[in-house]
């Protein structure tokens, strides 16, 4: 949608997988009976899902950390007509993503960012680099219930490292008095602990949108697509866009809510 949208602008399109992966995702559930089995036990991932669109972007960028990801894409897609579109980079997609924004000339291009992490990777300075460009749409897997909720305990205790990585993810330290409060429940044994935690993954995301809007001058989509397995919303997919001109906030707004709407089912939200 969002490459029929922009063909016959003149302007370029750029896709940046920042995590883009081997191209397959696994689907451990098939062992478990999960899935029919007629499905095959692995899927196209995102780096391969958008490569064969049509029409093409007129350019991919596919970082991943781990070189065999990149070489199993490399292997992939050497041979599709579209190769010649692609820039692999191995490495951290925070380094790489922030170079890009700086460096690439946006006047006439536009693009999609996609970040799926594992968890804690994407650091807030990257956010704000792609905002910047005001010429890239980010979508992005906020690891809410995974690198949020479950790293602060039921009394609001949290271990340094987690507390580091928690800011580095939001870009500040104001979650600390949005999610933890001053407790007012005492224990079975009348002992009343000094805080409590009160975030969920829904209200950290919440949190997140509202950072996101500090961020991305074009807006942020308030629907909020959890993810996950086992009914454990792991991840909520965000989408928010740079370019503030009322006819791309428009198309932003039509694009993301359609997307929002097919989202399958079967492999997406919480199964
Ligand atoms: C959830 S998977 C991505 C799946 C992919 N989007 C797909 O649909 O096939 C996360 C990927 O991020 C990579 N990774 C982990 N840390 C990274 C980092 N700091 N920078 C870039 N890639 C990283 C891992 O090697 C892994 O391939």
């Amino acid at each position: 949608m969002y490459q029929k949208a922009l063909s016959n602008t003149g302007l370029k399109t750029l896709y940046i997988d920042g995590f883009a992966g081997s191209g397959e995702v696994p689907l451990a559930d098939h062992e478990d009976g999960l899935f029919d089995d007629d499905v095959k036990s692995v899927m196209a991932g995102s780096a391969d899902r958008a490569f064969n669109v049509s029409p093409a972007f007129a350019r991919y960028i596919f970082i991943d950390k781990r070189k065999a990801c990149i070489d199993a894409l490399k292997a992939k897609f050497e041979d599709g007509i579209n190769a010649h579109r692609v820039r692999h980079l191995v490495g951290d997609a925070n380094r790489h993503v922030q170079e890009l924004c700086a460096n690439e000339k946006w006047q006439f291009q536009r693009g999609v960012v996609l970040l799926d992490p594992f968890g804690s990777q994407v650091k807030w300075p990257t956010i704000e680099a792609i905002a910047a460009t005001e010429a890239l749409d980010l979508w992005y897997l906020f690891p809410a219930g995974l690198s949020i909720f479950r790293q602060i305990g039921k009394d609001g205790t949290v271990d340094p490292t987690h507390e580091q990585s928690i800011t580095r993810i939001v870009g500040t330290e104001d979650w600390k008095t949005a999610f933890i409060k001053p407790s007012k429940q005492g224990d079975l044994f009348g002992k009343v602990a000094a805080n409590e935690k009160v975030v969920t993954p829904e209200s950290a995301t919440e949190f997140m949108i509202e950072r996101l809007k500090t961020a991305f001058r074009g807006g942020v989509l308030e629907e909020m697509i959890p993810l996950g397995k086992h009914a454990y919303p792991s991840y909520y997919l965000l989408f928010a866009w740079g370019n503030p001109s009322t006819k791309a906030t428009a198309l932003a707004k039509k694009l993301s809510k359609a997307a929002v709407k097919a989202t399958d089912r079967k492999h997406g939200r919480l199964v």
